[in-house]
């Protein structure tokens, strides 16, 4: 059955549908109640890796805020259940074994991603089950720099140092294990796709630890290899699916991000969206742009700031309206309706 609800994908292939199209970054997460209640029974892990609950809090989002498309439920660090590196979540992330050394990054197992990590398969069955065609489905993975940053610094981190020393006194090493990884995220992309999603994310956010150059010498040109090789797939019987590309980083990284093919460019919150289109070319489509701090505030504000990030939205080639990062947990989810609905509205 055709998609019902296709103003998204309209929108990501360059076209202007009657009404700009909303989704929100983080959109299934701890500022929904109906969310907690779920978590008050499961952990976060076994979320991810139960396809029939991760499928019900998908689709939670959609029911409440009517937003045009929904994003699986997972998260970018799941893909290491095919290295063999164990994560844990209490709650941000953390590697009890982080990846330090050139023997650690030997000790890598390099495994199929949609056998090893089939379950994320398994939930974009279910959630495409679940969404009966309402909206489309948007799978993700985090790119090269912002995985493999996790892999060596084993969590969150401020300033990037163990990354940068990987990358500046083993750059062979680091190179090897960016183009490893490249190839095992694309192999997953790729299944997300054959298993049905309509769009893929791919999430790069922690692109702005590097200055311009080292960004450019050691991170896009594997950003580019992960475009170009999701986007050389045609699934079976169905379009190519569209790729949005959204690197959290400054204004001098996203001139460079821009060079990557993606369908969609995501802009981060840093950036007026006029200045970025500016930067990306108002032949791209651009998805974007709103401050996740701004649904903290009063109405009047939300509803200000949706109108002028809509209006500079229009110069672009095609705009999917957005946040320009994850919504803040500490969101009232009445805020984020009324971001919807005032979208929709004009
Ligand atoms: O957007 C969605 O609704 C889909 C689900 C999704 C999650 N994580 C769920 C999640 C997506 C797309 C992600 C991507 C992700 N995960 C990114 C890229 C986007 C970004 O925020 O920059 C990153 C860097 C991660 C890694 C990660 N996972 C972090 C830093 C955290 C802790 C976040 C926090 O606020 O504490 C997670 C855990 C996580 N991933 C939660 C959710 C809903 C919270 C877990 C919980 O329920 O306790």
């Amino acid at each position: 059955m055709p998609i019902r609800n296709t103003s998204f994908l309209d929108a990501c292939r360059g076209h202007r549908p009657a009404q700009t199209p909303v989704w929100l970054m983080r959109q299934a997460g701890r500022y929904l109640p109906e969310y907690r209640a779920i978590r008050k029974r499961v952990s976060f892990l076994e979320l991810c890796r139960t396809p029939e609950l991760a499928a019900e809090v998908t689709v939670q989002p959609i029911d409440r805020l009517g937003v045009d498309a929904a994003i699986l439920f997972s998260d970018i660090l799941v893909v290491f259940d095919a290295m063999g590196v164990a994560v844990e979540f209490n709650p941000g992330p953390q590697l009890p074994k982080p990846v330090r050394t050139t023997a650690d990054i030997a000790a890598l197992r390099w495994g199929d991603p949609v056998d090893e990590v089939g379950y994320v398969m398994d939930a974009v069955r279910a959630c495409k089950r679940a969404l009966a065609d309402r909206v489309p489905l948007i799978g993700f993975c985090g790119a090269p720099f912002t995985t493999v940053s996790y892999l060596i610094e084993g969590g969150g981190s401020r300033d990037f140092l163990e990354v940068k020393k990987l990358m500046f006194c083993e750059p062979v090493a680091f190179g090897r294990l960016m183009a490893n990884t490249t190839e095992l995220l694309a192999r997953y992309l790729i299944g997300q796709i054959d298993a049905g999603v309509d769009a893929v994310q791919i999430f790069d956010s922690w692109a702005g630890a590097l200055g311009p150059r080292d960004y450019q010498t050691h991170v896009l040109p594997h950003t580019i290899a992960l475009v170009e090789a999701v986007r050389a797939h045609v699934p079976a019987g169905r379009e190519r699916v569209p790729v949005i590309l959204f690197a959290r980083g400054n204004a001098n990284t996203l001139a460079l991000t821009a060079t990557a093919p993606a369908d969609v460019i995501g802009i981060d919150w840093s950036i007026e969206l006029d200045d970025a289109i500016e930067v990306v070319g108002s032949d791209r489509v651009v998805q974007g742009n709103l401050d996740p701090g701004v649904l903290l505030g009063p109405p009047e504000l939300i509803r200000e700031r949706v109108r002028a990030t809509l209006a500079a939205g229009a110069g672009a080639k095609a705009h999917v309206f957005n946040l320009g990062h994850g919504i803040s947990r500490f969101t009232d989810p009445d805020h984020a309706k009324l971001m919807v609905d005032t979208v929709h509205g004009l």
